[in-house]
C-alpha cells in the first residue's frame, strides 16, 4: 500500500475553519502597527547563511542547532529565516532606506523555521509579527514600541493574561566586565557544563545562561547577573525606560535573568510571558540590538524592536476565552431547477459578487432537495429557488433559513442585493 504523506513534524495546516481567526489577528496587529507608523516591509523566506552568523550569531543555539540550512543547486549555502530581524535590516540597508526619514518603522507578518523539539506552542514552522524601528538611541523609542505591543495585547483583552518582564544587558562596553565575571564564575563548574556550553565559555558565556539542558540551566541560576555590571551610561537608559513605562502606565518587572536567544541585543531587552499557555509562555520578545545595523555593513544605528509568536498568541487568545469576529458565511445560496435556470442562478450568483454579496449556485449537478441541504450545511443566511416558473414571472421567494420568513424579489443582481442589505 502506499504510504500517505503527512505534514512535516512541526508544521501546521491552518483550515478554513480557523483562517478567519488568523485574518482577525493578522488585522489588529497590522492596523495597530500603522498606527504607530509601521510600514510593512516583505523579504525573503531563505537568506544566505552568513546573514544569519553574523546577526543571531554563531555561539547561540539558533544558528548552532536549529537552523534549516542547505546548498542551493548553485552550491550556495542559504538559510531558511529563523526569524525576522536579519532580513529586515539587511533589506534596510540593501535598498538604502536609510537615507530617508529616521526614525525607520517597519513591521511584518512572517514565517519563521527552527529545528526544535516540537510542543505546544513550539513549532519548527512558526509565524511572527515583528515591528522594527531604526534609528533613535532614546529609551522613549523603547518605551513607545513596548507600549506597542501593551495596545495590541489589551485589544485583544489580554492586557490581565500577560506581563511585561524587562531587563537591560549593556552596551560592549560594559559587557567586557560583565563577560569576565561570568567566565570565572562558569570555569569553576567547566566540567559539569554540556559540551556545547564549554565551548561558549571561552567565546560567549552569556549564551550559557540561555542554554536549555538542565544542568546548564541549574548552574546558570546562581550566575552573576547583567545589571549588576552595566555603565553608566546604559544604567541610565534603563533608569529611563523604567520612567517612561511607568509614566505610559505599564506595569512591568524586571527580571535579571532574561538574556534572550539572539546574541545582537544591547541595552534593553524585554518579554512579553503568560502562564496561561504551558512552558513555551513567552508570547512576544524583544528589545534593542544598536550594533547590529553596523555588524551588517550599514552606519552606526541604533535600533530595537520585536516580535511576537503568532501561534501563541492565538493560544493565549483561545485560553482566555477571546470572541473572533464570527466567520463570514454566504449570504444567498440561489438553487436551481432546469437548464435554463441553472444558467440564470450562475449568471446571477456572477452579477451578486460582482455586488460584493456572497452568493453561491449548484456547480454539481445535484438536486434541488441535495442543493438545499447543502445551502443548510454551508450555514447559507438566505435561498432562493428558481424554476421555470420563477423565470417566467421575473420574481421568487427568498427564504431567511433562521426565521424560515419568505419575502418575493424581483430576480435581478440589483434587487436581491438591495433585498439582502436591507
Ligand atoms: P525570539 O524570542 O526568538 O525573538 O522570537 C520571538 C517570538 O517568536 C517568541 O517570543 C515566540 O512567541 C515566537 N517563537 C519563537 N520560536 C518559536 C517556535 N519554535 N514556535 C513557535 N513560536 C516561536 C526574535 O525572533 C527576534 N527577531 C525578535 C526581535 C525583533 N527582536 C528585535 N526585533
Amino acid at each position: 500500500m502506499e504510504v500517505k504523506i503527512k505534514a512535516p513534524r512541526g508544521t501546521q495546516d491552518v483550515l478554513p475553519a480557523e483562517s478567519y481567526q488568523w485574518q482577525e489577528i493578522e488585522r489588529i496587529v497590522m492596523e495597530e502597527a500603522s498606527r504607530s507608523g509601521f510600514a510593512e516591509i516583505r523579504f525573503p523566506t531563505f537568506e544566505d547563511t552568513a546573514l544569519f552568523q553574523r546577526s543571531v550569531g554563531d555561539t547561540t543555539d539558533v544558528v548552532q542547532k536549529e537552523m534549516y540550512t542547505f546548498e542551493d543547486k548553485g552550491n550556495r549555502s542559504v538559510t531558511l529565516r529563523p526569524e525576522g530581524t536579519a532580513g529586515t535590516i539587511r533589506a534596510v540597508l540593501e535598498n538604502g532606506l536609510l537615507g530617508s526619514a529616521l526614525p525607520l518603522r517597519v513591521c511584518y507578518l512572517t514565517s519563521c523555521f527552527r529545528y526544535e523539539k516540537p510542543q505546544a506552542g513550539r513549532l519548527r514552522e512558526f509565524h511572527q509579527f515583528g515591528a522594527e524601528m531604526l534609528g533613535s538611541a532614546s529609551p522613549v523609542a523603547d518605551a513607545e514600541v513596548i507600549a506597542m505591543v501593551q495596545r495590541i495585547l489589551t485589544r485583544f483583552g489580554l492586557a490581565g493574561a500577560v506581563r511585561l518582564e524587562i531587563n537591560s544587558i549593556g552596551c560592549p562596553k560594559c559587557r567586557a566586565d560583565y563577560h569576565a565575571a561570568l567566565r570565572s564564575y562558569f570555569a569553576q563548574r567547566r566540567d559539569e557544563l554540556c559540551a556545547t556550553c564549554q565551548t561558549r565559555l571561552d567565546k560567549n558565556p552569556m549564551r550559557i545562561l540561555d542554554c536549555k539542558s538542565p544542568v546548564c540551566s541549574e548552574i546558570a541560576a546562581g550566575a552573576p547577573v547583567g545589571l549588576d555590571y552595566l555603565c553608566d551610561e546604559c544604567a541610565a537608559h534603563f533608569d529611563q525606560l523604567q520612567r517612561h513605562l511607568k509614566a505610559f502606565g505599564i506595569g512591568y518587572t524586571v527580571n535579571p535573568r532574561i538574556v534572550r536567544g539572539l546574541d545582537y541585543y544591547t541595552k534593553t531587552v524585554f518579554e512579553f510571558i503568560t502562564d496561561t499557555i504551558g512552558a513555551q509562555g513567552t508570547v512576544c520578545g524583544g528589545g534593542r540590538y544598536d550594533g547590529l545595523v553596523q555588524e551588517l555593513g550599514g552606519a552606526p544605528t541604533p535600533a530595537l524592536g520585536f516580535a511576537m509568536g503568532l501561534e501563541r498568541l492565538l493560544l493565549v487568545l483561545r485560553a482566555s476565552g477571546y470572541e473572533f469576529q464570527p466567520r463570514e458565511v454566504c449570504a444567498l445560496y440561489l438553487a436551481s431547477m432546469g437548464d435554463q435556470a441553472h444558467l440564470a442562478a450562475a449568471g446571477l450568483a456572477d452579477a451578486l459578487r460582482r455586488a460584493g454579496v456572497r452568493a453561491e449556485c449548484d456547480v454539481m449537478g445535484r438536486s434541488l432537495k441535495a442543493q438545499m441541504k447543502y445551502a443548510d450545511k454551508i450555514g447559507a443566511r438566505y435561498t432562493v429557488v428558481i424554476g421555470d416558473s420563477e423565470l417566467a414571472a421575473g420574481k421568487a421567494a427568498v427564504k431567511e433559513m433562521c426565521s424560515g420568513e419568505t419575502a418575493d424579489c424581483t430576480l435581478s443582481a440589483e434587487a436581491l442585493a438591495a433585498f439582502l442589505n436591507q
